[in-house]
């Protein structure tokens, strides 16, 4: 096995992942094929405005289905907000939930589920690798931006506030029942929130291609997502109506998500993290802030891993060593952010220097993805990228 495709592999999806302009219209359909008479559209205020819901709501109704809405996901949601979730879905008889939204209403979506269904399961204690022990209501992710990748991972994020920290829940249970991933959500998406998530979905496709837990097809996977995302997301940033720079941008999204669904992410999201769960810095924007310090980090131990992701991102590596077009690699990625207007130095959040310590400490705790990290990353280290990146 091992001589035939390099590591053997685990690919847990959705059982459809269907990718079309305009596919989201299916949504009650899908619902009605699940088995849903009370389904239940997850979303963040915003969202709940838009005609994008309405227009599902009202597929939801045409079919004779009692659709509801619960419409109250923040942005990096605090844990406790799902115990309130998961009661008002069963007052409401919910036996669908539908996520309409990016990373944060899917990801909610997807613990909601399970909690709803077993109120009686803790969500602190599933913290970690497959340690949700059933699938929860059957759930259809809708993404309206192109970054998470949430749609097809068996993951899902929260912020645990008392400890200033946010914790990943995964495993097989986790993951939804179909993805429709409809480009046409992503247009006239401001420039600030492309950018940042279409960066996360970069990060995605490196960091699973050079951890620790790659496979092959993960690797195919996330040279996909590098091939459509570098040259697609600052157009999609400047122009947010672009159809085919949208279409191309989500397309690499979701590759990136299917990539790192299998082999995890690393210290990239690890020191993350932290930025979250203590400054409230956005998922997209904190992992974005610290591409950069985290890889020139991990340049150091592994240049040959970036040749090929220097390939997908343009570059011809002809006649390069490895160190060369390692660094050219990172050049391109931070000329991108740049181009995107994200932000790259932690001291624009208004995080303290001193903060580094702290951060470090709890940076560490995330054990599954600091281990999956290519080169080791010890506290000392991690301290020193952050202060790097300050
Ligand atoms: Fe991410």
């Amino acid at each position: 096995m091992e001589n035939i495709i390099g590591r053997p592999f685990n690919f847990r999806m959705p059982r459809e992942v269907i990718f079309e302009a305009g596919i989201s219209s299916l949504a009650a359909q899908k619902a009605a094929a699940l088995g849903a008479k009370r389904p239940v559209f997850i979303t963040g205020r915003s969202m709940a405005k838009s005609e994008a819901l309405a227009r599902l709501m009202d597929g939801a109704k045409k079919l004779g289905m009692k659709p509801e809405l619960w419409p109250e996901v923040e942005p990096e949601p605090p844990v406790a907000l799902l115990y309130k979730a998961a009661a008002d879905i069963r007052t409401l008889g919910g036996d669908c939930l539908v996520a309409l939204g990016g990373g944060s209403s899917m990801d909610f979506a997807k613990m909601a589920a399970v909690l709803a269904k077993f109120p009686e399961l803790d969500a602190a204690a599933m913290v970690g690798s497959e340690k949700v022990p059933a699938r929860g209501l059957p759930t259809i992710m809708i993404p309206t931006t192109a970054g998470s990748g949430s749609e097809v991972s068996a993951v899902a994020v929260f912020s645990f506030p008392e400890e200033k920290m946010k914790k990943g829940v995964a495993g097989g249970n986790m993951v939804a029942d179909v993805a429709l991933v409809d480009p046409e959500l992503t247009h006239g998406l401001p420039p600030a929130i492309t950018a940042a998530s279409g960066m996360d979905a970069l990060v995605h496709a490196v960091e699973s291609y050079i951890s620790l837990g790659t496979n092959p097809l993960t690797q195919d996977l996330a040279l996909a997502a590098v091939r459509k995302i570098a040259p697609n997301l600052a157009a999609c940033v400047r122009e947010p109506d672009n159809a085919s720079a949208r279409a191309a941008q989500s397309y690499g999204s979701l590759t990136a998500g299917m990539a790192f669904a299998m082999s995890g992410t690393a210290g990239v999201h690890a020191m993350a993290y932290p930025l979250g769960g203590e400054f409230h810095v956005p998922h997209g924007e904190a992992n974005t802030a610290m591409l950069r310090w985290v890889m020139e980090y991990n340049l150091d131990g592994c240049p040959e891993k970036f040749v090929p992701i220097a390939e997908a991102m343009g570059i011809n590596t002809a006649g390069m060593s490895a160190e060369r077009a390692a660094s050219a690699a990172l050049d391109a990625m931070i000329a991108l952010g740049e181009e995107c207007g994200v932000k790259t130095r932690l001291r624009d959040f208004g995080i303290p220097r001193e903060a580094a310590a702290h951060m470090a400490k709890a940076a560490m705790k995330e054990t599954r993805l600091i281990s999956n990290n290519p080169r080791k990353l010890t506290e000392d280290a991690v301290k020193e990228i952050y202060e790097r990146a300050w």
